[in-house]
């Protein structure tokens, strides 16, 4: 069956993650890749945590207070650097297929939009950067809810706004975690697997795994 609408997660499937410690590895000591690795996890942990404890707070809260940890547990401790850093996180590179595969769908006449984890102003800021605004009909936060992925009421953002059953829509996410959820809330998945990483969760499979987004 054709898919109604392609969802994209946002960070690690259409912006990189690592391009904000990157563009500062000279100054991480030798440890921009461990830093920004821990940030990621620390950010993510926070957002579960947070979730399950019944709490919320701001995914761009939890990237600030996920640096903090991770600057410490490399021994950085440079005030400026953390600014740059978290500057860097409102501008991250989108992956360099996205603006293609973007308008190669847009042509077939499906509607495309993200649902993230991110602030509404964290997206905004990252898709004007990337320049593909004009590409998305939508932008979902999980902020109208309060809750974060994977909570089932995250995915039924879209469903509700669509008014479409969960098997119409065709789901794309890099974070093996993300598809597990949407495989479980019902959406047609596919598993952008960037860095070849192993499968997990195979009582929630996704539909598809592609390397990249080409191939959609
Ligand atoms: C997102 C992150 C968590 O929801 O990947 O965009």
């Amino acid at each position: 069956m054709a898919s109604s609408a392609y969802i994209f997660d946002a960070y690690g499937t259409l912006f990189d993650i690592h391009a904000a410690a990157r563009k500062h590895q000279d100054r991480c000591g030798g440890h921009y890749r461990l830093m920004s690795n821990i940030w990621r996890a620390k950010q993510l942990e926070y957002s579960w945590v947070l979730t399950l404890a019944g709490a919320h707070e701001d995914f761009w809260t939890l990237t600030e207070r996920a640096l903090d940890f991770a600057m410490h547990s490399v021994g950085l401790v440079d005030k400026k650097l953390r600014a740059d850093l978290l500057a860097a996180y409102w501008t991250l590179d989108c992956y360099h297929e996205v603006p293609g595969v973007l308008a190669s769908l847009k042509k077939r006449g499906v509607k495309l939009a993200i649902l993230s984890n991110g602030s509404r102003a964290m997206l905004e800021a990252a898709v004007k950067n990337a320049k593909i605004a004009d590409l998305l009909d939508d932008i979902f936060s999980v902020e109208d809810v309060r809750l974060f992925k994977p909570a089932r009421q995250t995915y039924e953002i879209v469903t509700r706004a669509y008014g479409v059953e969960p098997r119409t829509i065709s789901f794309q996410s890099s974070n093996r975690w993300d598809i597990a959820g949407a495989t479980s809330f019902g959406f047609r998945t596919v598993w952008i697997n960037r860095y070849k990483t192993p499968n997990e969760y195979e009582d929630m499979e996704p539909s598809l795994v592609l390397p990249t987004l080409e191939g959609l």
